[in-house]
């Protein structure tokens, strides 16, 4: 089970808040799921992930715009392959019910990009920020 903690916080709180609240989601998504539920809970994650890649993702950006991350341009790309996975997903789920395995799959997709992304490439933004004087 994953659940927000320090290691997750690269230090802007706006930042921080919404990682929070995709890992709030994905406890949800899991909690359900455990208890045999979530097939109802499928729509809403994908259509908050639906805001998220384009809300969040623009605030993820522009500060790393803002202050000059050198890895701008990769970390760009990894949010427009994650958000044509998400628009994928929005668009092959049609009308047929949920079944376990799309569960799964939304599963193993959120948790791979909390454990490979806010993890490890969203965390280097609060390492540079922390070892760079922005200041001027
Ligand atoms: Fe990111």
């Amino acid at each position: 089970m994953l659940k927000w903690s320090e290691d997750y916080k690269i230090g802007v709180l706006e930042i921080d808040n919404e990682h929070k609240e995709i890992i709030m989601r994905f406890e949800k998504l899991y909690s359900l799921m455990r208890e045999g539920s979530g097939h109802d809970y499928y729509t809403e994650i994908l259509l908050f992930l639906d805001d998220y890649i384009n809300t969040h993702f623009s605030h993820e950006e522009s500060l790393q715009k803002q202050i000059n991350y050198p890895d701008y341009e990769n970390h760009k790309k990894i949010h427009k392959a994650f958000s044509d996975d998400v628009i994928k997903m929005t668009k092959t789920k049609n009308n047929s019910p949920i079944t376990n395995d799309d569960l799964i799959r939304l599963n193993l997709f959120v948790k791979n990009w909390l454990l490979n992304h806010i993890l490890i490439e969203d965390k280097k933004i609060g390492e540079y920020l922390k070892n760079t004087d922005i200041s001027d």
